[in-house]
Formats: structure tokens, sequence, C-alpha cells
């Protein structure tokens, strides 16, 4: 396997046939004292805030396609966090976020709607030294060779989809991403694998954390997600789910605890029971159980709805369908092909379409400075459909990636510096798996050819209908 876009660090090559570009530069990066004064605040979406507010959450891609035609690269809006935000999406000014200090310019993940179900100290939520603590000790579980040990899980896990699917039939194809990315997700983070025996604790996990997903997906837990931002605690429904849930996690982590086996196990969960700080302290039950909550709801469902969108896109693109079809079929190019049509689906349908740091001195975005204390944040979305680096951007061309990489601050589907998403080798490995197994045995078809609209879910952007296909034939 080759995870070329995870490497991730490398502008160099530039594809001859100009379907990658370059921006102009922009100056970006923290201010003397003083020096904000000559320049002006990013002009402001004209609408009242509560306004702002409902078409944002509702309708992000228009609102923000149509800021910046309005406004340009860099502008102020209400509705992505409790105070004004600013967008930008120059790639200059990303790499200004992405190279900053965390005391210069801390994640706004702090203040992620997951905060009530994780609690403010895990990896995704911790800002500062606690930040770098947890992270170090979660990232050998995440390293190339860790994942390499789960590629043969997840092709059995895959196979066994494949198989249930019906054929002639419409079905979503969300759900049954998910079910794979569920299974990978179980059996990577706690070692459990196929479906455990009834009336374990592993059984019960597992059904919690699909009733979870479930709950937190639907539209009315939208509302209760923004009534959450800024709590440490969950409220309501949420609150008795998750208590169930605890109980369930609490008894697999106490169980793991005694295995006689737990020296050699290669799970995440026996990992961190195993794992000491700099200082030679262990992960208390309370902190592993905030951790593997991240790492289950940061982990499935995002990857499950990037490979949805993957489909959404390639069953309308002929194209490009063909040419991952024979490619797979032939072996000719297989492994690019692939990489090259997963990063491409990544760069028109980030599933997280926007994430930010909050600036803690005076900005420089552009001809713009902003205040101490102001959130900032990066539209992917945007800097994925920037004409200058991507040319006919709202065209699916895999043949951009074929022969090059992506850049750093250009393709940024995992956002970066620090704080780019632990799972990114994990995510991308699935994809090739899934992608490369859907792609040899089955003749797909949109069940539709009106392309799907995103619909937003939380911080997620996913496919309004689940990516609907009908399997024409499924091969042996
Ligand atoms: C296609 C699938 C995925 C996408 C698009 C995605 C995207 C992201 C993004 C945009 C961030 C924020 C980065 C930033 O602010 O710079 C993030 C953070 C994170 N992701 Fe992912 N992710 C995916 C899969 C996964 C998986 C499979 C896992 C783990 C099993 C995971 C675990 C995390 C964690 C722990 C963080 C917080 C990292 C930190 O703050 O240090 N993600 N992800």
């Amino acid at each position: 396997m080759t995870p070329t876009a995870t490497d991730n660090d490398s502008v160099a090559d530039r594809p001859a046939a100009g379907l990658v570009g370059e921006a102009p530069p922009s100056p970006a990066g923290p201010l003397e004292p003083g020096e904000l004064d000559g320049l002006a605040m990013p002009p402001s979406v004209p609408l009242p805030r509560l306004a702002q507010s409902l078409r944002f959450n509702q309708r992000q891609i228009e609102f923000v396609f149509r800021a910046r035609r309005e406004l340009g690269e860099v502008f102020r809006m209400h509705g992505a966090t409790e105070d004004a935000t600013i967008v930008t999406s120059h790639p200059d000014h990303v790499r200004s976020l992405f190279t900053a200090s965390p005391e210069q310019a801390p994640s706004l993940t702090g203040e992620s709607p997951l905060r009530p179900i994780v609690g403010p100290d895990s990896v995704l939520t911790a800002v500062g030294r606690r930040h770098m603590r947890q992270r170090k000790l979660l990232l050998p579980a995440f390293h190339g060779e860790a994942i390499e040990a789960y590629t043969q899980m997840i092709s059995e896990a895959t196979e066994r989809e494949i198989d249930s699917w019906p054929v002639g039939e419409p079905f979503a194809l969300a759900p049954r991403m998910q079910a794979i990315t569920l299974d990978v997700i179980m059996a990577g983070i706690f070692g459990i694998e196929g479906k455990p025996a009834p009336r374990t604790p592993e059984h019960g996990l597992r059904q919690m954390v699909k009733r979870l997903v479930a709950a937190s997906t639907r539209p009315e837990a939208q509302i209760t997600e923004l009534l959450h931002i800024g709590r440490d605690e969950a409220m309501g429904a949420m609150r008795i789910g998750l208590a169930m849930l605890d109980r369930q996690v609490y008894a697999v982590i106490e169980a793991r605890r005694r295995a006689a086996d737990l020296d050699e196990r290669r799970d995440i969960l026996s990992l961190l029971l195993r794992a000491r700080t700099e200082s030679g302290e262990a992960l208390s039950d309370k902190e592993l159980r905030d951790e593997l909550l991240v790492l289950v709801l940061a982990g499935h469902e995002t990857t499950a709805n990037s490979l949805a969108w993957a489909w959404e896109r390639l069953v309308r693109t002929p194209d490009a369908h063909e040419a991952l079809l024979s490619a797979v079929r032939s072996g000719e190019g297989a492994e690019e092909r692939i990489e090259a049509t997963i990063v491409e689906a990544m760069r028109s349908r980030p599933v997280i379409p926007l994430i930010g740091r909050r600036v803690m001195v005076p900005w420089r975005l552009g001809e713009y400075g902003v205040p101490a204390g102001t959130a900032v944040t990066i539209s992917i979305l945007l800097v994925h459909h920037r004409e200058d680096l991507y040319p006919q951007p709202f065209d699916f061309r895999p043949e951009r990636w074929i022969g090059h990489k992506p850049g750093t601050y250009e393709w940024i589907p995992f956002g970066g510096g620090i704080r780019r998403c632990l799972g990114a080798a994990l995510a991308m490995a699935e994809q090739h798996v899934v992608l490369e197994a859907m792609a040899r045995r089955l003749d797909l078809e949109a069940d539709d050819p009106a392309p799907e609209r995103a619909l937003h879910r939380n911080v997620t952007m996913i496919p309004s209908r689940g990516a609907r296909v009908v399997v024409r034939a499924r091969h042996a």
C-alpha cells in the first residue's frame, strides 16, 4: 500500500497538464504591537446574526461560496462559533495558522460539539501541554506499521458487507460504509473482531456505540448540539444514553486490564493500558474512556461518509469511474488510480468542511488584520475550490493527482500542524481497501443522475440521500 497523500508534505511536483496550479502569495501571521492599526477588519456578511447562523448551519456550501464571491477570500460571519468568526481560504493564511505555536493559535476543537460527550481533557478537546501529552500517548497506535496490521481485517469486513448487498435494487451506501468502518474501529480500538457474543461487555458496547451515533445524527440532535456548545457535560436524553454507554466502556476496560494476554495485544485500548507518560504515570479509567470515545466518534462516521462521497461522485462521472474499474481489474496503475480517486473525492467533498484556531495575538490575513482573541476558521471547502489552485474546481478529475502529491496547505481534508487528524493514515488505508474491493467486484450505477446535495450534520458534510446506488452486477 502507498498512502502517499498521508505523507502530505511536498508541493514540489506540479502537474504539467494544468490541473493543479498555484495561488498568488498573501502575507499572513502574527503582528507586532501597533501593526494592527494600519489594517482594516475583514468585511462582514451583510445579514442579521440569526439569519446568518441559520443559513450557515443549513446551507454551508451556498453560504460560503456566496460570501467569497461577494466579499473576497477573507470575510467575517456569525454562525460557526458563539462569537463572530473570520473565514479564510488562502493557502498562505492556512500555513500561518498550521505552523503557529499552540500558545499563539490554539485549536477551536476545544469548543467542539463533541466536548459534552468526551469532556475537556481528551486529545480532541484539550489545548496546550495537555493536548501534546495525550497526542504523544496515542501516536504510536496510528503509525503506518500499526495500520498495516489492520488491512487484512478491513478487507474481510468489506468482502462480508459486499456479499450482503442487493442486486438490482437501489440502496444507500453511507450506512453500509458505516457498518464496515464501525467493525474496523471496534477491532482496532477495542480489539473486538466480528460479532461479539451476546451479553458480553463487548457486545453491549457495540450496540451502545451504534445507538449513540444514530442519536447524534438525527436532525433534532443538531439543536441539542448547538445548545451544548461550550458545556462540559451532556444534558437530557444524551446524558442518560451516555451513562449506559459508559457502563459498557468501563466494563470492557476492566476486563482488558485483567486479561492474561494484555502485554501481547495490539489493539489501541491495550496499548493505552500499557502506556506511561514521561513522568511514568498511567492513564486513569476516565482518561481512557474519554480517548476511546473520541476515536470512535471522530473515526468511523467521517471515514464512512468520505467513502460514500467518493462513490456519489464516481457513479456520476463516467470517465473517472471507468478509469478506476479498468485500472483495478487489469492491475495496471491500480494503486496510483485508487489514491488519485480518494484524494480527488476528499478535495471536492471534504467531510469536515471547516476547521479553526483562535488567534491569541493580533494576526494578519492578507490585506486585513484581526485582533487577539479572534476565532479564525479555514473553509476547507473554499480552499479546495480555488480556481487558481484547481482549474475547473467543480469537475471531479482524479487525473489531477496522477504523479503528483497534494500540497500541505492546499489539500487539507485532515487539517494540519500539531492538530492534524490522528487517524489520517487509518482513514486512507480503509478507503484504499474498500474502494479497491468495490471497484473489483461491483458494477454500480447512480439511482438518479442528479448529484446529491450536501447535508450538514454536526461538524460534518454528508451526501443528502446517503449516496444511493444500484448494483447492476456483483463479481466473485
Ligand atoms: C476520512 C476520514 C477523516 C477525516 C476527513 C478527518 C478529518 C479530521 C479533521 C479535519 C480534523 C481536525 C484537524 C485540524 O484541526 O487541523 C481531525 C482531527 C482528529 N481526527 Fe480525524 N478525520 C478522519 C478520520 C479519523 C479517524 C479514522 C480517526 C481515529 C480513529 C480520527 C481521529 C481524529 C482525532 C483524534 C483528531 C484530533 C487530533 C488533535 O487535535 O490532535 N479521524 N480529523
